[in-house]
């Protein structure tokens, strides 16, 4: 066995490795003056099983690309299959026409891992169920709930009944259900409607909150908006204290500025994509365990 780092995953899979007590393969990264990606393959792998770590974040077409390139490499040069382990997903937010004349990008994406010869692919907390159902291949969806709720536990220092924990839309009902069931605390959600891609036009909150410390769960922070504008609510109504525990730190354009200076008062994201800024009110949990383990268990 294998394991093959992206450029987006160089981090989480040298803990992964540790924890595998194995290396990290040699490969090579090169481009073109144009950008276009050369990746060469630097040791023996015919006859292996490969372990592909790359998270398709920002720039999420340079880091996919990346990916079918490696895996087109290891096949090339003889590896037996190639499972590819996806921390982060990119993509999958279009996985239904919203507005007519869009796409659906989550099948697409599939079509092109599958394409690139990949046999499986593991991501963790995807954004909906449309993207494991685009694929013909085995899909795996590992969750941050574990390594979140050990950290949660450890923070909560008051009645867990003066706790709950929030989903910022219908979407995010199901996680946070999940995570209140382990924490053994109420949850509640949000109703969001959105005008279009990126922006919010109505939030109605499905609970009362008065007076309790509200942890907003999501699978994802882009820009911000969703969580800040749901914190605001939450405020209004009462709430003593609000945090977000997202699986995915995006942090799209000025989002980690907008987010320290909001009112949330920390946000806890997972390694899955790397976080090279940070700020005070961030913290970084890994999920290397969770991948190691998954690796381990095949
Ligand atoms: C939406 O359905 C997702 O689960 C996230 O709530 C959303 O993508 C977050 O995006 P933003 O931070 O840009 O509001």
């Amino acid at each position: 066995m294998k394991l093959f780092a992206g450029s987006s995953s160089i981090e989480l899979a040298e803990e992964i490795a540790n924890n595998l007590k194995i290396k990290i393969s040699a490969s090579e990264f090169e481009r073109f003056s144009d950008r276009e990606c050369i990746v060469r393959i630097k040791e023996e792998i015919k006859g292996e099983t490969i372990y592909l770590l790359q998270s398709t974040c920002n720039p999420v077409n340079e880091t996919l690309m990346e990916l079918l390139i490696m895996a087109d490499a290891c096949l090339n040069n003889g590896a037996h299959k190639v499972h590819g382990i996806l921390p982060y997903y990119g993509y999958s937010r279009q996985d239904r026409i919203t507005v007519p004349g869009e796409p659906i990008t989550t099948k697409l994406i599939a079509k092109l891992i599958e394409a690139s010869g990949i046999s499986s692919v593991t991501t963790m907390d995807i954004h909906s169920k449309a993207t494991s159902e685009s694929f013909n291949i085995p899909f795996n969806d590992l969750h941050f709930t574990d390594t979140l709720t050990k950290y949660l536990e450890s923070k909560i220092k008051k009645d867990k009944k003066d706790y709950m924990i929030v989903g910022p839309d219908h979407g995010a009902l199901e996680r946070a259900e999940r995570i209140a069931k382990s924490l053994g605390t109420d949850s509640a959600h949000i109703e969001k409607k959105r005008s279009k891609a990126e922006a919010i036009s109505t939030m109605e909150l499905q609970a009362k909150v008065k007076g309790k410390n509200v942890i907003l769960v999501d699978d994802l922070i882009g820009t911000g908006g969703t969580i800040i504008r749901a914190a605001e609510l939450l405020k209004k109504e009462g709430a003593e204290e609000v945090s977000v525990a997202a699986t995915h730190g995006v942090f799209a354009n000025d989002a980690v500025e907008r987010l320290q200076n909001s009112i949330i008062s920390e946000i806890i994201v997972s390694n899955t994509i790397p976080q090279r800024r940070r700020i005070d009110k961030l913290t970084v949990l890994s999920v290397a365990e969770e991948f190691s383990n998954f690796i381990k268990k095949i």
